[in-house]
């Protein structure tokens, strides 16, 4: 029982017990929000999988329906996978999902609808007679061939969806388009595809505007000062890549600007553990919402001790970069209102070797937000030419929280024991490169437990700010056994699983520290206790 509870989060979606793995069909619709996602009612493990189904009034409460889509016909039968919901016109939802139909792992693409449309909570899902919708064509690949994106339609009136694919190693968003919904045709060419990316999971794909933190539509394709957004899922990393673009309704193309590039150098929704995610337009805000699965990093083993695995992370609002390179992210404003007791701090220096405590609140299950300063960028340490090739994630490995740095490593060490034996850092450090400066954030659970056989990667992304401000701002959201951090009002984010064996509940402190020999001073900080919901599944 205690193994149960204490990594459990206590504001993060999880079902009661059993595996999760990705967000399915989210979508708001007559006042409820609904989310599905994949879900093992067996077991702690990835298998059998069905479509959960949770509703709720404000991303926040959840509450368990029955399960919406389960296997019970040929086309299903081994399987019911990831899908998306879309509003047809007359306020008429449908849901695509992938069935599996044999033990070779064949798919193909269903539709279920609501049985009930007055039914509030749209319960219960029938499959009408006329599935499968779609299989896969001679050429295509059977065994990857799935997880239908929401469908958009055209000024000719015909919808369109995004299938992800591969032929070989290159990874592929294949076209298909329909006029009534029923009868799917493959069109010419994908909508787009990369070499050697390897498979494309859970492809999503939706128009930005160009300014400001309005979301659109799905179908809102034709508007004036829109990008595009194509995100896939790479099986080999398991990240969430994106590219920021154009899209030529006309003759159905995506091409990325040049400023993204396709593939695992490309932009990530999140630089750690987040996976097989999906958008929705809320439009009950006017917001895109984005939804993302984050798998455990400890081993099979604890998972079936604990009875549970997987939990998604806080929806973030997404939208344009006033840059228009790449997308910001922010955990939905409801979240606000889980804050309970605050504590404050305002312009403390941190020299070298600083250790602030930040004490009143509950450190396990906690939201923090910080600005630091610096008064000049001199002391930023030259990166040597042998490091300049390497990834965030590598530099941040090399370089972690506890050696000694020029400007930074400061920042917060988050889940941390009393002595610290455990602490998982979220910190930003500063780099002299060639003819810019780096600025490294890494979230870094290599110290972040005592446990043998965890995963503790040190994840790390580079933030693209400008320095003139001398500032640079953080916010993490703790609970438990995942802490959610947020540089730059979210340029980049970085989602981490860890498991104290120490700095448990109670017994979890939170400290914000400097390493550098630049004093950097917390600017404000502001840490309050989070309440968990009074509903969660
Ligand atoms: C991504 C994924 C999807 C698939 C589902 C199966 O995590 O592999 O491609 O539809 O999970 O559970």
């Amino acid at each position: 029982k205690v193994k149960q509870l204490e990594h459990r989060t206590h504001y993060h979606f999880q079902p009661q017990k059993h595996w999760i793995n990705d967000p399915n069909g989210p979508m708001y619709y007559n006042g409820i929000y609904h989310l599905f996602y994949q879900y093992n009612p067996y077991g702690a493990v990835w298998g059998n999988i069905i479509w959960g189904h949770s509703v709720s009034m404000d991303l926040i409460n959840w509450k368990a329906l029955q399960p919406a889509i389960k296997p019970t016909k040929p086309y299903d039968r081994h399987g019911c996978w990831s899908g998306s919901a879309t509003i047809l016109p007359g306020n008429k939802p449908v849901i695509l999902y992938t069935g599996v139909v044999d033990e070779n792992k064949t798919q193909v693409q269903n539709y279920v609808l609501p049985k009930n449309i007055n039914d509030p909570y749209l319960e219960e899902w029938i499959k009408p007679d006329d599935n499968p919708l779609l299989v896969a064509e001679p050429g295509v690949n059977r065994t990857a061939f799935r997880d239908p994106t929401t469908a958009w339609m055209g000024r000719d009136g015909h919808w369109r969806i995004l299938i992800g694919s591969r032929r070989k190693h290159t990874g592929i968003a294949y076209l298909y388009k329909s006029k009534d919904f029923i009868k799917w045709v493959k069109a010419k060419h994908p909508l787009h595809s990369k070499d050697r990316t390897g498979n494309w999971e859970c492809p999503d794909f939706f128009p930005v505007a160009r300014e400001g933190k309005k979301g659109l539509d799905n179908s809102m394709i034709e508007e004036q000062n829109v990008k595009f957004v194509l995100k896939v899922s790479l099986d080999t990393t398991r990240y969430d890549y994106y590219t920021v673009g154009k899209y030529f309704p006309e003759i159905d193309r995506y091409i990325p600007d040049n400023t993204s590039v396709d593939g695992w150098k490309g932009l990530r929704y999140d630089y750690g553990n987040f996976y097989a995610s999906k958008s929705f337009f809320d439009a009950s805000k006017n917001r895109r919402i984005l939804w993302g699965w984050s798998n455990e990093s400890d081993t099979k083993m604890d998972d079936v001790e604990k009875g549970w695995a997987g939990i998604q992370t806080i929806p973030r609002r997404i939208w344009l970069h006033p840059n228009g390179k790449q997308l910001l992210a922010w955990p939905i404003e409801e979240v606000e209102s889980l804050r309970g007791r605050r504590v404050q701090l305002r312009n403390e220096n941190m020299k070298k070797g600083d250790v602030v405590e930040i004490k009143g609140i509950t450190a396990a299950q906690a939201d923090v937000e910080v600005v630091f300063s610096f008064p000049s960028l001199d002391k930023a340490e030259p990166l040597h030419p042998s490091l300049d090739h390497l990834d965030a994630h590598e530099l941040c490995s090399r370089k972690g929280s506890s050696l000694h740095g020029g400007l930074g490593p400061f920042g917060l060490l988050t889940l941390a024991s009393g002595k610290l034996e455990e602490y998982t850092p979220v910190f930003v450090r500063v780099f002299k490169a060639k003819n810019k400066h780096k600025i490294l954030l890494c979230s870094d659970a290599s110290s972040s437990s005592l446990k043998k056989g965890l995963y503790k990667p040190s994840f790390a992304g580079f933030l693209d700010v400008d320095l003139a401000k001398k500032k640079l701002s953080l916010r993490s959201l703790i609970d438990h056994s995942v802490v959610e951090s947020f540089g730059a009002g979210g340029e980049v984010c970085i989602t981490s699983r860890v498991y104290p064996a120490l700095a448990v509940s109670d017994n979890a402190h939170l400290y914000a520290f400097n390493n550098g020999s630049e004093t950097v001073a917390i600017e404000t900080l502001d840490a309050w206790s989070i309440k968990g919901p009074k509903f969660m599944n």
